[in-house]
């Protein structure tokens, strides 16, 4: 008697132990990382019109929030509950293409590119119910931010990285989650705790310091094509510039394995100017386009 309710317990304390360990270890999250799509909601933050800023406001109230960076991440929250959400965090385009096409990576609209047009317009859509347009919001925060994540727009046939195993500063990782959160974490001395808790701080001052950096200029060329008929070929150019740098950087800078033991530091250091970029194009091109559908002026 006193020996079975011994096993018992040891047969739950294992259950226990391995749940921990699935949640711990489960790597569901596929998305630039908390801290990425804070950042890219940071920058953006800073530039709303006061129009833009004011609607986004009454939208997030609704969902007791007030700012994007709290809401930066909930289309990853929800995707497990959502499964028909899933693939709309990406874009398959292969990595020998020359860039997207449709009707070869879009199928069934069940995609990045198509997904964020679709978002904006019911943001656009004065006649959309509060609800459907909160969502929206949600939803564009969040997939402007993966846009600029370079293998969320290309395919190796691996899953964009995910399936191309590597061991990153002796850590055992993937291409996929090193582009992800690794590169711009270790970049900008930022820390996500293991249920993904960022440091809201930390992470509103490493935006600024990225969003005082770009020069003016730059920021002018990158946020072009926000009219209502640019919108789309805007949002393709800049899923192309993406594809370009997953095969440039991401996948063109990886060395072949067997990769030599000290690969992570040179990886690091020359990649780390092409993430930051990322993170100051994502949340420029998300505050004008929220400028031009939220606050015309
Ligand atoms: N799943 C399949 N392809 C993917 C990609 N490019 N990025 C993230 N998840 C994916
Ligand atoms: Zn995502
Ligand atoms: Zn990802």
């Amino acid at each position: 008697m006193l020996n079975t309710r011994r096993c018992l317990h040891a047969i739950r304390a294992v259950a226990v132990a391995v749940g921990l360990l699935v949640g711990l270890f489960s790597t569901g999250a596929a998305a630039w990382g908390p801290q990425g799509h804070a950042i890219v909601a940071n920058i953006a933050e800073a530039h709303l019109n006061k129009t833009a800023r004011s609607n986004v406001k009454k939208l997030l109230e609704r969902d007791g929030a007030a700012h994007l960076d709290e809401i930066a991440s909930w289309a990853d929250a929800i995707r497990d509950d959502h499964p028909n959400t899933a693939a709309w965090h990406y874009v398959d385009i292969p990595l020998s293409a020359d860039g997207y096409d449709a009707s070869r990576d879009c199928a069934k609209h069940r995609c990045l590119v198509v997904q964020l047009v679709r978002h904006l317009r019911v943001l656009d859509d004065d006649d959309a119910t509060p609800a459907a347009r909160t969502s929206a919001l949600k939803f564009f925060v969040h997939l402007m931010g993966d846009l600029h994540q370079p293998l969320h727009a290309a395919d190796n046939d691996d899953r964009g990285g995910n399936d191309t195993e590597l061991t990153y500063f002796g850590q055992p990782s993937n291409l996929h989650r090193i582009w992800d959160s690794t590169i711009i974490e270790r970049a900008l001395d930022l820390h996500t705790g293991p249920r993904f808790q960022i440091d809201r701080q930390a992470n509103r001052a490493a935006a600024k310091r990225l969003d005082q950096a770009v020069k003016p200029a730059a920021a002018k060329q990158w946020t072009q094509g926000t009219l209502p008929l640019q919108r789309r070929d805007a949002i393709v150019a800049w899923t192309n510039e993406s594809h370009r740098l997953a095969r440039a950087v991401a996948y063109g800078l990886l060395p072949e394995a067997p990769r030599p033991t000290d690969w992570s530091s040179q990886y690091q250091q020359k990649t780390k100017p092409y993430a930051e970029v990322q993170l100051q194009r994502g949340g420029r091109r998300l505050a004008a386009m929220l400028n031009a559908v939220l606050g015309p002026e």
